[in-house]
C-alpha cells in the first residue's frame, strides 16, 4: 500500500509537486494522469526513494519513505521512464544480475518464473542489443518485478510501444495488479480508463480530481468543444455565446470565428444558432470538433476551486516558457 501525505517538492524555486494526498491499496492499480510536467515523475521517484521530498511525508508497503527507504527499496519495483537495460547482456543475465543485487533467494528459479510471466521464455539468451522496445518494456516491467516487491510503481510503462505491444503490456499490468499495489503514470486518458481501478488526474503538481474511470467517463460523455463562425459584422457575437445555458468557456474570438464548451450532457448549439441569428449575425458554421487530452484536463480541472493561497502559483508563472504545462496556462486564461 501507499500513504501520501501534503508531498511537496520544490525544484529551486520552482515547485514541481504541491500537497499531494492520496492513497493506493493492494489488489489496486491506481493511475496518474497528466500531461508532461505535471509531476508524476517527481512523485514516483520520491516514492521510490530516490530523492526526498520538501514537504509532506509517504509510506510505501508500510515504511517512512525518508527513514525506512532502504526497507521501502526492498518491497518497491520501480520501473522509470526509461529503463537502464545493459545491452550486452542477455535476458536471462539481466533478469539474473538484478535479482542477485536485490538478494532474491533461488533466483535463477525466480527468473524463468518471471519470463514466463513476461511470455518471454523463448527470449531468455537473447540479447538486449536485439530486442524491439516492446520486449525491452517487458524485461523492465520484469526487473521491476523479480524481487515480488508488494508496490510497483510503473512510469509510462507503454510509452513508444505499438498498438499489439501497448495490449500485451496493458494485460500483464493488470495480472500483476491483482495481488500488488500498482501506480502507474500515464499521459493516455483512455489508458487510464482501461487499467486502473482508480484514476488520480494531475496537473501543474497537484490532484485536481479523482474518480474511478467509469466516473470520469461519465463526467466526460457530452462534452465537446465547438467553432461557430460568422460572416459580416461580429463585433459582440462573443457574448452572445457566452450567455446561452449548457455554453462553457468561449475562446479565441477573432474575425467571427470563436469556439466554445458544452457542458458535459448537454447540446446547446440549436439554442446557440437562435440566439446568434436573433441578435442580428450572419451564422455561417457551426460544427463540433474533436476534445484533445488537454482540452479534457482543462475542462475537468475548471469547475475545481482554486486554492486560495496564492504563493503556489507564483512558481509557474516563473520564467520556463517551454515548458508544456506553461502552454495550458496559456489557453486557459484566454
Ligand atoms: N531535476 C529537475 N530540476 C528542475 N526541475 C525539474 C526537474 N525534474 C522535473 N522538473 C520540473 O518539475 C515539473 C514536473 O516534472 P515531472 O515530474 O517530470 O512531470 P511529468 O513526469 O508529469 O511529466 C516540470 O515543470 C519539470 O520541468
Ligand atoms: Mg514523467
Amino acid at each position: 500500500m501507499i500513504r501520501v501525505e501534503g508531498l511537496t517538492k520544490d525544484y529551486g524555486p520552482r515547485r514541481a509537486i504541491s500537497d499531494l494526498t492520496f492513497n493506493a491499496d493492494r489488489g489496486e492499480i491506481v493511475g496518474f494522469l497528466g500531461p508532461n510536467g505535471a509531476g508524476k515523475t517527481t512523485t514516483m521517484r520520491i516514492l521510490t526513494g530516490f530523492m526526498p521530498p520538501t514537504y509532506g511525508k509517504a509510506e510505501v508497503a508500510g515504511f517512512d519513505i525518508i527513514e525506512q527507504s532502504l526497507e521501502v527499496r526492498r518491497r518497491v519495483g520501480y520501473m522509470p521512464e526509461t529503463v537502464p537495460l545493459y545491452p550486452d547482456m542477455t535476458v536471462f543475465e539481466y533478469l539474473k544480475f538484478m535479482a542477485d543485487l536485490r538478494r532474491v533467494p533461488e533466483a535463477d528459479d525466480r527468473v524463468i518464473d518471471i519470463l514466463e510471466t513476461l511470455q518471454m521464455d523463448d527470449r531468455a539468451d537473447s540479447y538486449i542489443s536485439n530486442l524491439s522496445k516492446g520486449m525491452r518494456q517487458r524485461v523492465g516491467l520484469g526487473q521491476a518485478l523479480v524481487h515480488d516487491p508488494e508496490v510497483l510503481i510503473l512510469d509510462e510503462p507503454t510509452i513508444g510501444l505499438d498498438p499489439a505491444q501497448i495490449i500485451d503490456v496493458r494485460n500483464l499490468i493488470r495480472e500483476v495488479g491483482r495481488e500488488h499495489t500498482v501506480l502507474l503514470s500515464t499521459h493516455i486518458l483512455s489508458e487510464a480508463q482501461q487499467i486502473c481501478n482508480r484514476v488520480l488526474i494531475i496537473n501543474k503538481g497537484r490532484i485536481v480530481a479523482e474518480d474511478t474511470p467509469e466516473r470520469l467517463q461519465a463526467r466526460l460523455t457530452g462534452a465537446q468543444r465547438v467553432v461557430l463562425v460568422v460572416g459580416g459584422e461580429a463585433e459582440g457575437v462573443g457574448r452572445v455565446v457566452e450567455g446561452v445555458p449548457g455554453v462553457l468557456a468561449v475562446a479565441g474570438e477573432t474575425d467571427g470565428r470563436l469556439e466554445f464548451e458544452t457542458e458535459p450532457g448537454k447540446d446547446p448549439r440549436p439554442e446557440v444558432a437562435r440566439a446568434v441569428v436573433n441578435a442580428g449575425f450572419n451564422l455561417l458554421e457551426l460544427r463540433p470538433v474533436g476534445m484533445s487530452l488537454e482540452d479534457i484536463f482543462l475542462q475537468l480541472t475548471r469547475d475545481e476551486p482554486s486554492p486560495p493561497e496564492t504563493s503556489d502559483e507564483a512558481f509557474y508563472d516563473d520564467d520556463e516558457p517551454d515548458d508544456e504545462a506553461e502552454d495550458w496556462d496559456d489557453e486557459a486564461g484566454s
